[in-house]
């Protein structure tokens, strides 16, 4: 069947795009409208045309599949241009999504309305690209200079209300979406010659001193990655140069960008977090319902994960040590959500309903409605095993109950269940209600049920779930004590930990190991090493630099010293001439000739230890696939998503 079809009624034009599920420019989809385009974009009998979708959205993009091969179809800015050159007026008739390639075609269109709860963005930039198809040309003629730069460089999408506001669109629907684009087509055939953008200036004309101060901004929030560059000089060229001109460079510009190193990784990292391994037959197991959840832990992780779980509209059960500590964690909670009903990422009455149904207590017996329980209590086995048997008592027999270790061994948890089948682990990241990933940890008795289970509530929350298999700190924070601790070797090798942090950071991470490591404090890796000396096999290499600045007490940012001090309360550390003696002293001690190392060689290093560590998680089951390692490593630990991830770049060498 065709995706494109037309039909015409009383001299009025309407094309529907049919192209499930979201209608995405697919090379069929722009051949036709093309071909379409060609055919009646001179007819005069045609008072004025209706661009509509069919489904639940308007054109939500491009087709990212097809970026790698690109089929041999017309130019997407040449069809945009038969549209705008037609001899009738456009109506783009928007709901649920106009995205990308789609706003460039309503953008093309001559009258824009949109049904209430559109979105419309420009979100090429995340995937390392930019509006190529003179998108970057026709917004700054609707939009604010201002507003068309934030469009395109950060990629966010604004609501109708929002795009009404700044121009983007002419209206937006009050009852009925189709009658009334109708009625808007009638105005703008009664008007005569279409309105076309490409003819029209700019909203703007911004001086030198605003174009300045608005690259500058970019800059500093690019970090390393070419696409927010090239999107500011789209519309800078748009704004200064003629129209025709700032397209000529637009698409010098898409087409560079196209083949880049970084969009290809970007398109990597858009279809590995779509399609993080599955367990092979959890399709047969559908997943139990989620209505209340509980969480026993009320500290950092706990209440960041009841926050994800209200979010998301389940009510949550929390269970504290005592009466005085489920009372912090409620205000622990009721502030962070609040803070997300200050953003709009809840609704008063979400945030109402959420803080009703929100039972706090220190009594194990309120969870015996709920229909999963989240541990994350202290990290240590004992406490663990003893929550996990308190829970046996008091759960219904299906309910299922996850961890929040960190590393434990979660088969040793689930052994004190009497039905370790519905035992799992759920690897948060901290800020919980913030960070997109989630490590389902299967033990060797996890139902596939209780990992259909897993996987639902993943869904609900808005995270990609990745699976691991119980080794000490999963994927991730095995990979990361990998070169965590081979980054402690380098120090004895030669280096400084401001000169490794500053490598990771020229490569792209947000921050480096060291001053991370003060961020999140030393004292319980510190603990879990003291935990481990007596059975350390003494023919492994050991670094205690890390040892003997934690005995100084120095635990990192909330001690005021770490890797680093922090002097006055102040969040960015300095490096500390007594960490550099205790350095120092160990190369010494150890027998090493102190080497300088590259910035460029610091990372190679670091970026071979993460992909020896992802073999051997592959090699041992661990992992499922490659690219789950890359989506675990870029969503949980800063790795920087243009670069693809440590295993994409192994396979690329
Ligand atoms: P935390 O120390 O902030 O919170 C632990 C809470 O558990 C405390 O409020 C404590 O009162 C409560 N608690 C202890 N025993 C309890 C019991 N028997 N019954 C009820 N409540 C009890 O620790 P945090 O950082 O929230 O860590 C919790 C767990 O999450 C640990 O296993 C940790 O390894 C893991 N985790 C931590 C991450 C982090 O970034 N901090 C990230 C991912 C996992």
């Amino acid at each position: 069947m065709s995706p494109v079809s037309m039909k015409i009624e009383n001299g009025i034009a309407t094309v529907t795009i049919d192209h499930p599920p979201v209608n995405a420019l697919s090379g069929k989809v722009r051949n036709e409208l093309h071909q379409l385009m060609e055919k009646i974009g001179k007819d005069s009998s045609i008072r004025a045309g209706l661009m509509t979708t069919t489904g639940r959205t308007f054109v939500a993009g491009a087709d990212i599949s097809e970026m790698d091969n690109r089929p041999e179809v017309p130019e997407l800015y040449d069809t945009f241009d038969l549209i705008e050159g037609s001899v009738f007026p456009w109506v783009a008739v928007i709901h649920g999504y106009a995205l990308g390639g789609g706003l460039e075609l309503a953008m093309a269109c001559h009258k824009r309305i949109a049904a209430p709860g559109t979105m419309l963005g420009l979100p090429e930039v995340n995937i390392g690209l930019l509006p190529g198809a003179a998108g970057t040309v026709r917004l700054p003629r609707l939009v604010p200079f201002k507003d068309a730069v934030d469009m395109v460089t950060t990629g966010k999408p604004v609501n109708a209300k929002k795009a009404l506001e700044l121009g983007l669109i002419d209206a937006i629907a009050e009852k009925d979406l189709m009658a009334e684009a109708l009625a808007l087509a009638e105005k703008a055939a009664a008007a005569g010659e279409p309105r076309r953008l490409m003819d029209l200036p700019v909203r703007e004309t911004p001086d030198a001193e605003t174009l300045a101060a608005a690259e500058a901004e970019v800059r500093k929030s690019a970090r390393g990655q070419d696409a927010p560059m090239e999107n500011f000089d789209c519309i800078r060229d748009a704004v200064t140069l003629p129209a025709r001109e700032a397209l000529a460079n637009e698409q010098v510009r898409i087409h560079k960008l196209l083949d880049s190193e970084q969009a290809k990784a970007l398109r990597y990292m858009f279809m590995s977090e779509r399609h993080t391994a599955r367990p092979e037959g959890m399709e047969k197991h559908p997943p139990a319902e989620l209505n209340r959840v509980g969480v026993v832990g009320g500290g950092l992780m706990g209440a960041g994960i009841a926050t994800a779980l209200m979010l998301a509209g389940i009510a949550v059960t929390l269970v504290e040590r005592d009466a005085d500590a489920a009372n912090a964690a409620r205000e622990r909670v009721a502030s962070t959500l609040g803070a997300s009903l200050k953003r709009g990422l809840i609704s008063q009455a979400g945030y109402d309903r959420a803080m009703a149904d929100f039972v706090t207590s220190s009594d194990y017996a309120a969870f015996s409605h709920a229909d999963a329980v989240i541990e994350a209590v202290f990290e240590n086995m004992d406490v663990k095993r003893d929550v996990f048997r308190q829970l046996d008592a008091v759960t219904k027999p299906d309910a299922v109950l996850a961890s929040n270790t960190s590393y434990l061994d979660v088969n040793q948890i689930a052994e004190v269940v009497k039905d370790p089948s519905r035992v799992i682990g759920l690897h948060f990241f901290s800020p919980a209600h913030v960070m997109k990933l989630l490590e389902i940890v299967r033990t060797d008795t996890s139902s596939l049920k209780t990992l259909s289970t897993s996987f639902s509530l993943a869904k609900k929350l808005k995270k990609t779930p990745v699976v691991a298999g119980v080794c000490d700190g999963f994927i991730g924070n095995r990979t990361m004590s990998a070169y965590r601790r081979d980054a402690d070797f380098m120090l004895e090798e030669g280096v400084l930990p401001q000169e490794v942090d500053a490598a990771m950071k020229k490569f792209g991470f947000p921050m480096g190991i060291y001053e991370m490591q003060d961020m999140a404090g030393l004292d319980i890796n510190w603990g879990r090493r003291k935990r481990e000396a007596p059975t350390r096999d003494p023919s492994i290499r050991y670094s205690s630099i890390a040892d003997r600045i934690c005995e100084l007490g120095r635990y990192g940012q909330k001690t005021g010293a770490g890797w680093y001090s922090y002097e006055d309360g102040a969040r960015k550390g300095t490096p500390d001439p007594i960490v550099e003696k205790i350095i120092l002293e160990e190369s010494a001690r150890h027998g090493f000739t102190r080497k300088p190392m590259t910035s460029d060689e610091i990372m190679a290093r670091i970026l071979g230890n993460m992909q020896s560590e992802g073999q051997k998680i592959l090699d041992e089951g661990i992992a499922l696939q490659p690219s789950d390692i890359d989506v675990v490593m870029v969503l949980g630990y800063g790795f920087p998503r243009y670069r693809g991830g440590p295993m994409y770049l192994a396979n690329k060498r």
